[in-house]
């Protein structure tokens, strides 16, 4: 693990307040919330996304299965607490690509006795690998309906790495009436300058997509309502009052369903 160089997961931590998180992390942090003062505000606001949307899927439309790529230094509580926390039968397999993560993975195989849950230490850059992982095939059936989550981490890959074909490859796997849930750093409503500094890979690489660009993901899939917005307002009718401008996020979330297969 090179600790000299800022990792997405651990800055994230440190922007969450968690321990997990070096030197070159904080300064890389110190540096995007030096340009962009409410990235502490957009961190809270993605993870309650997460959680809000999870809850939703267990609750209103019956989800078990769960796969959640780009999961996160475990930051409690995780997808299978609150999928469990509706249906303790909720079935979870995280994946992500950084060994901290894969260090911290202990927390994430807290499963209910009834339910499941498995770590695949992968990269969403190879999805097939992941699609075949025998972790995953023993823990969730890809006959049934999965929710998708792709919250945060598509952003880490720039159009060369070929995003949509990436995400396309994994919703073709998933059996009708699974579910994509994804969020998603953007430009729109940030000043030109931070959105340039951001991009210019300093901070690693990765892109800002504006709204449309966000939209082509979820193409050929049926949009939860309210559709495509701030992170912050997806169904946040209990969430305090009142809820953080757009600029303040900059995070675009949604939910789609996939009706065919
Ligand atoms: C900003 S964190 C988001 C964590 C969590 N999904 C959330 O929203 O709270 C992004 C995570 O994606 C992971 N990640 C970035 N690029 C990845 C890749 N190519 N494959 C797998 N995971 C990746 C990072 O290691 C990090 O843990």
């Amino acid at each position: 693990m090179d600790t000299s160089v800022a990792h997405p997961a651990r800055r994230y931590d440190y922007w969450l307040g968690g321990k997990d998180n070096f030197a070159a992390d904080r300064e890389s942090g110190d540096a995007i919330a030096a340009a962009f003062p409410a990235i502490r505000t957009a961190v809270v606001e993605n993870r309650a996304f997460m959680r809000r949307v999870v809850r939703v899927l267990a609750e209103q439309y019956d989800i078990r299965q769960f796969l959640d790529i780009g999961t996160g230094i475990p930051t409690s509580p995780n997808v299978h607490e609150v999928a469990q926390g509706t249906a303790p039968d909720a079935r979870v397999v995280y994946v992500d690509n950084d060994p901290i993560v894969l260090a911290h993975a202990r927390a994430l195989l807290t499963s209910s006795p009834q339910g499941a849950t498995a770590y695949v230490d992968a990269d969403l850059r190879d999805p097939a690998r992941i699609l075949a992982d025998p972790a995953l095939r023993a823990t969730v059936d890809l006959g049934k309906p999965v929710a998708l989550i792709l919250v945060a981490v598509v952003h880490f890959l720039p159009d060369e790495d070929r995003p949509y074909e990436i995400v396309r490859t994994l919703l073709d796997a998933l059996a009708p009436g699974s579910f994509l849930v994804m969020s998603h750093a953007t430009t729109d409503g940030l000043a030109p300058e931070l959105a340039a500094q951001i991009q210019s890979g300093r901070h690693g690489p990765g892109k800002l997509r504006n709204r449309a660009e966000f939209g082509r993901f979820l193409e050929g899939l049926e949009l939860l309502e309210p559709g495509i917005v701030s992170v912050s307002d997806w169904r946040a009718q209990d969430e305090l009052d009142p809820r953080p401008g757009f600029n303040e996020v900059a995070v675009w979330g949604a939910v789609g369903r996939k009706t065919s297969g």
